[in-house]
């Protein structure tokens, strides 16, 4: 939508009447206040300013322009809002074929589930139970908070209560799997008495729970919402929308068996950690790994179902051309239970000396309890790893079947691993070398998707650039015609906009932006993180500059002095 229509949307409709169909108004002075309807309070501080139509709350800070408050209180995306106010005030929307998610709805009942049970976890006498419990796991309010983690009550209706209150339809309540009708024909909530754990889909809505119990006696430790429309386990990853910024950051994510790993890894500093959910890893949740990053580390539980695990994830993941590693921590423990054991600093560690990569966790894995004296044991082993390296590189092959003669006692050659079907040449899947972006190559890509996402962000992060250039020249030369873009244009049409570039530069945005995650799911950087991303690009710009200076500084001996002041100045700069 475009600045102009927001604003004339905003202008044409008078806050004080928009706010008093939710809150009631009083005069005081120039302004209207009445208790904040987005968190409790007693006295009012609810703050609606018909100058300056907008309302805002003193103690809290929410609030904003009428569709702000609009979004906020009705719990709706922007553009509904924005429509909804426009529809009031008579103003014509050109839709432009009406986009909106088929599932907004039901997300909308998911999100009131959710903050209802995490009210209940903080504010009801039960509550206090069950975060004593949390505290027994160590955890702390942040996370609490971050995972959003909730509690069913013991009492078998009160979400169905809520929620009808709410009026949301029980067909929704049913369909979604929150509520299920007994044989008596009443409603009852499916979880009762349960740590809840929201699980969010890729575009950050909830759209499932899983819930423990706090009884170790319990036999059953999990129970999950059944499969709903919107809930495909094996489509989502538990954690994933709420990792990726860290994920841009670290360019990795690693995969976790529980939530409780993915929490306390997160708690250690770890905080690109998701999780499938007591399923095994599916292609689709390769694929949305592969979407975001081209490295990942396998860190399951060090039993044996977990390397068994591992040893299934592998194929899976290398498939979609991620480079894989494994992490197996140490004495069979999962890596909550060694964080708790040995603090978070060790399980640092341990990335660094326990990580391997794929090939030789599963020869490790498979070499585990086998006597290679037993001519069964070496024939299954034998079998194992040449199945393994079946598809892999030419000198992945020969560096395995040194390993399995090494181990066996015997030369390479009286192995008959490699010369099975001698003319049978196995084709590798076409691997495209993985090229791992640079830190600021990377930095440039999110700037320049940043850019596209709006006028008013572009002229931002130009501002925030100033005369600083990218390093990927091409990269630079699209920075340059988003700018001269935005000159004439308020709105991005992509096409238009590629209609601008040369061969290269629509190459770079095809490859690198347009298949983007990120970008095809309209989900923003936050400007903290935008700003990250200049001072990286800034910062690589001054070693350039520092390069070339300190190169023509030792070729040249006349401009020294006038260069080596140059050269300090950069270096101080760096320093900064
Ligand atoms: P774990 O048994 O390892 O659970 O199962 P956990 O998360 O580490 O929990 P704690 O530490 O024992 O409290 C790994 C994952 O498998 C799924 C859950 O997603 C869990 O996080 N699971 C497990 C189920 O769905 N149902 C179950 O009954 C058990
Ligand atoms: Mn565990």
């Amino acid at each position: 939508m475009e600045q102009k229509l927001i604003d004339e949307i905003n202008e044409k409709t008078a806050i004080v009447d928009l706010v008093s169909e939710y809150v009631s108004l009083a005069k005081r002075g120039k302004n209207f206040m009445g208790l904040c309807p987005f968190h409790q309070e007693k006295t009012p501080s609810f703050s609606v300013s018909p100058e300056k139509n907008i309302a805002k709350c003193m103690s809290c800070g929410e609030g904003g322009s009428p569709i702000n408050f609009l979004r906020k209180i009705k719990n709706i995306s922007f553009e509904e809002a924005a429509e909804t106010l426009a529809e009031r005030a008579g103003i014509q929307i050109k839709t432009v074929k009406k986009q909106s998610d088929p599932y907004e709805k039901q997300y909308r009942l998911m999100k009131e589930v959710a903050s209802f049970y995490q009210f209940n976890l903080l504010h009801s006498e039960s509550g206090h139970e069950a975060l004593a419990y949390l505290k027994t796991r160590q955890m702390t309010d942040e996370s609490i908070h971050h995972f959003m983690l909730g509690l069913a009550p013991s009492y078998g209706q009160t979400l169905f209560n809520v929620l009808k209150d709410k009026g949301f339809a029980v067909s929704d309540m049913i369909s979604l799997g929150v509520v299920k009708q007994a044989d008596d024909g009443a409603y009852y909530d499916l979880f009762s008495d349960r740590i809840i754990f929201p699980i969010t889909n890729p575009k950050g809505e909830v759209v499932g729970l899983s819930g423990r119990t706090t009884n170790p006696k319990d036999p059953v430790k999990y129970i999950n919402s059944p499969e709903t429309p919107i809930f495909k386990k094996g489509q989502l990853l538990y954690h994933f929308y709420e990792a990726l910024p860290e994920i841009r950051k670290t360019k990795q994510v690693i995969l976790y068996e529980g939530f409780f790993d993915v929490i306390s890894s997160y708690q250690a500093g770890i905080k690109q950690g998701v999780a499938t959910m007591g399923t095994s890893l599916t292609k689709d949740q390769a694929k949305m790994i592969a979407s975001v990053t081209q490295s990942i580390i396998v860190s399951y539980d060090g039993d044996s179902a977990g390397i068994k695990a591992a040893d299934h994830a592998i194929p899976i993941l290398e498939k979609e051309r991620l480079k894989v590693e494994v992490l197996t921590i140490p004495e069979k423990m999962d890596p909550d239970d060694f964080i708790k054991a040995y603090g978070p600093e060790k399980f640092d560690q341990l990335f660094g000396e326990y990580t391997k990569d794929a090939y030789q966790f599963r020869y490790d894995a498979y070499k585990v309890g086998k006597n290679l004296q037993n001519a069964n044991d070496v024939k299954e082993f034998k079998q194992l790893v040449s199945q393994m390296i079946r598809n892999a590189d030419q000198s992945i092959k020969v560096l395995y079947t040194q390993k399995l003669a090494n181990d066996l006692g015997m030369q390479p050659a009286d192995l008959d691993i490699m010369k099975t079907k001698p003319k049978e040449v196995i084709i590798p899947p076409k691997i495209e070398k993985i090229k791992i972006k640079s830190k600021h190559e990377n930095a440039e890509r999110y700037l320049i998707f940043s850019m596209l996402r709006s006028k008013d962000q572009a002229f931002k992060i130009q501002n925030m650039l100033k005369q600083t250039d990218f390093a990927d020249h091409v990269a630079a030369t699209i920075r340059l015609k988003i700018e001269h873009y935005y000159e004439e244009n308020d709105a991005l049409d992509i096409n238009m906009f590629l209609d601008t570039l040369s061969t290269d530069q629509r190459s770079y945005m095809e490859n690198d932006l347009l298949n983007d995650f990120h970008w095809k799911n309209k989900i923003d950087i936050a400007s903290e993180e935008i700003k990250g991303y200049v001072d990286l690009v800034k910062e690589a710009n001054l070693k350039r500059r520092l390069y070339y200076l300190t190169e023509k500084f030792n070729e040249n001996e006349e401009q020294n002095q006038h260069i080596l002041s140059e050269i300090f100045e950069l270096q101080r700069q760096l320093k900064r």
